[in-house]
């Protein structure tokens, strides 16, 4: 007999009670001061002649606190990705993308941002592109090798390069951002999942966030941005969200007059930006909470003392304040050879204790709607497959508690104790989702 209470898949007391499930999203009386003044004051919204005021102050926290100089509100990071895109087209001419038509995207991510990779290119090309999917390494980002040869034969096909922040991780930014100016080709970050993380490198020439609820690092309503550290993307940008027009006077992004173009028509709200700055704020204060709960989690998935060999693995972080979407542990080989148990027992497990942990995004080649795009591109994507079999990914709610890290290690030395009752406890039980 041991001393170790059972896993409440067994039966035992789950470890997360109605008390210390962690409130999500964190809210408090702020927001609702912020929208009340908003509803009061009448400017719901703000372009050319009446500039928005709210907008206008999280433009610039954004862009502060991710370490680019401009930002621009978007409706939500579909459409910052959409324009990313295509202020740069734009930017290029129309004669530099004759010939092209290929964007290599992130095989891992949440396939529907194709959809944005795709509207930018058709509104500014006027044609659909040819979607490449990227395999993704090990740490979930989109693999920089591989990138590197496709472009070092089939650059003159290529658009664009849409690289992903995925599950705590930037990935290789920079080094895709060097070989976009290598080969002349388009970069465009998407960081839908870096919220207020800041990434240390050299980023790309135009990257975007969301604020979308669910499990961002800073849920609001839809709202997103779009960040450039150029000035003349900048404008380009703010005049495609505002029907054509450009910076105004009162703009934080330079006076500019821009020619005429075919904006969109895709301003952000006062209410979205003013609730979205304010979680923004408190998401600087959750991505201390995070990182520390990030190293303390590192050290106990390493710590002899649970796990002679370690059957979960976390990425090294790869800046100061790492994006933190979720957490993101990888079962390794030893989960079966020393425990004896499968991903899926772990991640319905950890689900019965009451934490939110699921197997994560499909890549594209194995969603039903997207995988068509894989077929036939002669590219590797056991490594997109075996992340997503072998992911034990919480959501960003548990990640952002300090009681987390002890939490963790109660559940982990319950699986431990108890592993000979819950091998193959995962079987014929429905995947974990939340
Ligand atoms: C990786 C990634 N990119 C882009 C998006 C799109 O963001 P939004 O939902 O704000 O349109 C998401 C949404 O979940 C995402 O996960």
């Amino acid at each position: 007999m041991t001393a170790v209470a059972l896993p409440a898949v067994l039966g035992g007391d789950p470890v997360i009670t109605a008390a210390t499930d962690p409130a999500w999203p964190e809210v408090g009386g702020v927001e609702s001061a912020i929208l009340a003044e908003i509803t009061d004051g009448g400017q719901w919204v703000g372009y050319a002649n009446h500039p928005a005021k709210w907008r206008a102050v999280l433009e610039q926290v954004v862009a502060d606190t991710t370490g680019y100089r401009y930002g621009v509100g978007q409706p939500n990071g579909t459409l910052a990705i959409a324009s990313g895109l295509r202020a740069q087209l734009f930017a290029r001419g129309s004669s530099w993308a004759e010939g092209r038509d290929q964007v290599l995207v992130a095989d891992l991510t949440h396939a529907s941002a194709h959809h944005g990779v795709t509207l930018g290119v058709a509104a500014q090309l006027g044609r659909a592109p040819r979607l490449v999917p990227v395999p993704a390494k090990l740490d979930a980002t989109m693999d920089e090798d591989v990138v590197a040869s496709y472009l070092a034969s089939h650059a003159e096909r290529v658009l664009a390069v849409v690289p992903a922040t995925m599950y705590g991780n930037f990935g290789a930014i920079d080094r895709f951002a060097a070989l976009g100016r290598e080969h002349d080709v388009v970069v465009h970050h998407d960081n839908a999942l870096g919220g207020a993380a800041r990434y240390d490198g050299a980023g790309a020439p135009t990257a975007s966030l969301s604020g979308q609820g669910g499990g961002k690092a800073a849920p609001s309503c839809e709202g997103g941005l779009t960040l450039t550290d150029d000035p003349e993307l900048a404008a380009l940008l703010r005049a495609d969200t505002d029907c054509g027009t450009g910076p105004g006077r009162l703009d934080p992004i330079p006076y500019a007059e821009v020619g005429p173009m075919m904006a969109g028509n895709q301003r952000m709200g006062e209410q979205p930006a003013a609730l979205l700055l304010v979680q923004w704020l408190r998401a600087l204060h959750a991505r201390l909470v995070m990182r520390e709960n990030r190293r303390l989690i590192r050290s106990l998935v390493a710590d002899p003392r649970l796990f002679p060999e370690p059957v979960l693995w976390n990425p090294p972080p790869d800046a100061e304040y790492p994006p933190f979407f979720a957490l993101y542990l990888s079962c390794t080989e030893a989960l079966e050879s020393s425990l004896g148990l499968t991903p899926k027992d772990l991640r319905v497990t950890l689900a019965a204790e009451g934490v939110w942990a699921e197997a994560g995004f499909t890549p594209t080649h194995l969603d039903p709607a997207w995988r068509q795009w894989a077929a036939g591109l002669d590219l590797p994507y056991e490594q997109s497959a075996r992340v997503v079999e072998r992911a034990v990914f919480v959501h960003t709610k548990f990640l952002r508690d300090p009681r987390f890290p002890d939490v963790l290690g109660e559940i982990l030395r319950r699986v431990v104790a108890h592993r000979d009752r819950l091998r193959g406890i995962g079987e014929g039980r429905p995947e974990p989702v939340w």
